[in-house]
């Protein structure tokens, strides 16, 4: 007779790439612990690793069977679950390549990760099903939460941009109801959470129907979260440009606990691209949309993504680019060359730019995109700003927070607490953080 496995006594979840993986990577966790299993403090020291993976570029994806190698030599007897995009994309090929993996499991088939380990004892468990029955209906209701907490309320996308898998990987757009995202939302703030983050790969593309019965947008969500007792901020990414509704510009300018930032990704300033890349919307359009969102609350920072090497970009098409980010003036940015995937129509198309080429077009635009983030960080000091307190900073006495337009703010404070939203004078700015302190006590 065969010793079956042991249970696993505790876990450790690694996440890698986006906002939507980190969240998952909580619900992961926060169901391990449900079936009572302790969270380890780290891959090496835990029986059972969840690898929550990001396919979106082939570096990403790669990661996964080098994380994979290096967790089998630093502690060979843990049991290994690939989850996420790569699972999703390349469940197969992952039990083939890498034969220590014990459980495949894609982003809409998490919830079933306790039967796929127990089924694990006995074979290799794979799960890459995009069920009908939604996952969150399954999953144990939110626990104990920092200050600032993510919520994932739309999920999937229907907007196939040619270089991206996201569509493939996560499947169809698909918005969780008014009322459940509500519930979590109070559950969250029960848990600790003073900021609600709303998650989606399109986050503004989110209809549900509102308590009443009424067709309604994102925006809805936002004022329904401007309502609740206890939220202090709420922040929402990301946006795709053709789903910014006038409702949602307009709450911009009246909630006011919705923070001024908005990450709206344009990907390439030149039209020609654009629509190469079945984007939608054109370099006027996106320019006409800042626009707006700026018109309705003119402090906003804006925030974007951006590839450079699309298969045929030339290098006036990058120039117009350059041109756009000039235009908009940005607060912070994500930049990346092209990386063809597998099953996208672009990894199909002709022209592709050699790969030092676009090594100088992003030295070029993460020059540019550096300084315009530096100028945005000079601009507040000197600033009274609102922080909330979300972690402790390197030295004693000092915490970590963000400020209204996402900077990370480190505060001398004596007698403040995590969670606690100050008011803080900004005394100086580096290229990713600020430095602050609390104004000096008027005497009585
Ligand atoms: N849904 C979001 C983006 C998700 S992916 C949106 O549409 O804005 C995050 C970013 O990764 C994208 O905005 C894009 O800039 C980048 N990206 C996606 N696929 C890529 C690829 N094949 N090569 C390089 N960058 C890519
Ligand atoms: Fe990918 Fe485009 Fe969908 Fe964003 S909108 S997830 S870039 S396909
Ligand atoms: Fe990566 Fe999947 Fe997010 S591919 S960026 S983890 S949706």
């Amino acid at each position: 007779m065969t010793e079956s496995p042991k249970k696993p006594k505790n876990y450790f979840v690694k996440s890698f790439g986006c906002q939507m993986n980190v969240y998952d990577s909580e619900r992961m966790a926060e169901l391990l612990a449900a079936e009572g299993m302790a969270a380890a403090t780290d891959a090496e020291s835990a029986d059972l690793v969840v690898l929550n993976t990001c396919h979106i570029r082939e570096k990403a994806a790669e990661k996964v069977y080098s994380e994979i190698g290096r967790l089998k030599k630093n502690n060979a007897g843990s049991r290994v679950v690939v989850a996420g995009c790569v699972a999703q994309a390349e469940g197969e090929e992952i039990v083939r390549r890498a034969p220590s993996v014990d459980v495949v499991v894609g982003p809409q088939a998490y919830h079933r990760l306790p039967e796929l380990i127990r089924q694990a004892g006995e074979r290799r468990a794979i799960d890459t099903d995009m069920p009908p029955v939604s996952k969150f209906d399954a999953l144990p209701k939110r626990s104990r939460q920092g200050a600032s907490a993510f919520l994932t309320v739309q999920e999937g996308c229907d907007k196939f941009c040619t270089y991206c898998v996201v569509p493939y990987t996560r499947g169809a757009e698909l918005s969780r109801s008014f009322a459940a995202v509500m519930d979590e939302a109070r559950a969250l703030v029960d848990g600790g959470a003073r900021e609600i983050t709303l998650l989606g790969q399109n986050v503004n593309a989110w209809t549900g129907s509102d308590d009443k019965g009424a067709d309604v947008g994102l925006d809805a969500l936002v004022r329904a979260l401007d309502a609740l007792p206890g939220v202090k901020r709420i922040r929402y990414t990301t946006s795709h440009p053709n789903d910014m509704t006038e409702g949602l510009i307009r709450a911009h300018a009246e909630v006011e606990k919705l923070m001024p930032y908005l990450h709206l990704p344009v990907q390439s300033g030149n039209d020609r691209v654009l629509k190469a890349m079945n984007r939608s919307h054109s370099r006027e359009s996106y320019l006409r949309i800042i626009e707006r969102v700026r018109a309705a609350r003119p402090d906003i920072a804006i925030s974007g993504d951006f590839i450079v090497g699309f298969p045929g970009e030339t290098e006036a098409e990058f120039l117009d680019t350059l041109e756009i980010v000039r235009a908009v003036n940005y607060a912070q940015a994500y930049s990346f060359k092209y990386s063809p995937r597998p099953g996208t129509p672009a990894a199909d198309m002709t022209g592709r730019v050699a790969a030092e080429v676009m090594e100088d077009r992003l030295a070029r635009l993460q020059a540019l995109l550096g300084d315009q983030q530096r100028a945005f960080n000079e601009t507040t000091v000197g600033k009274r700003v609102d922080v909330l307190l979300e972690r402790p900073g390197r030295r004693t006495g000092q915490l970590v927070g963000k400020s209204p337009w996402l900077q990370s703010v480190h505060v001398e404070v004596a007698g403040a607490a995590i969670g606690d939203l100050v008011t803080v004078d900004i005394v100086s700015a580096g290229p990713n953080s600020l430095a602050g302190i609390l104004p000096a006590k008027v005497a009585a």
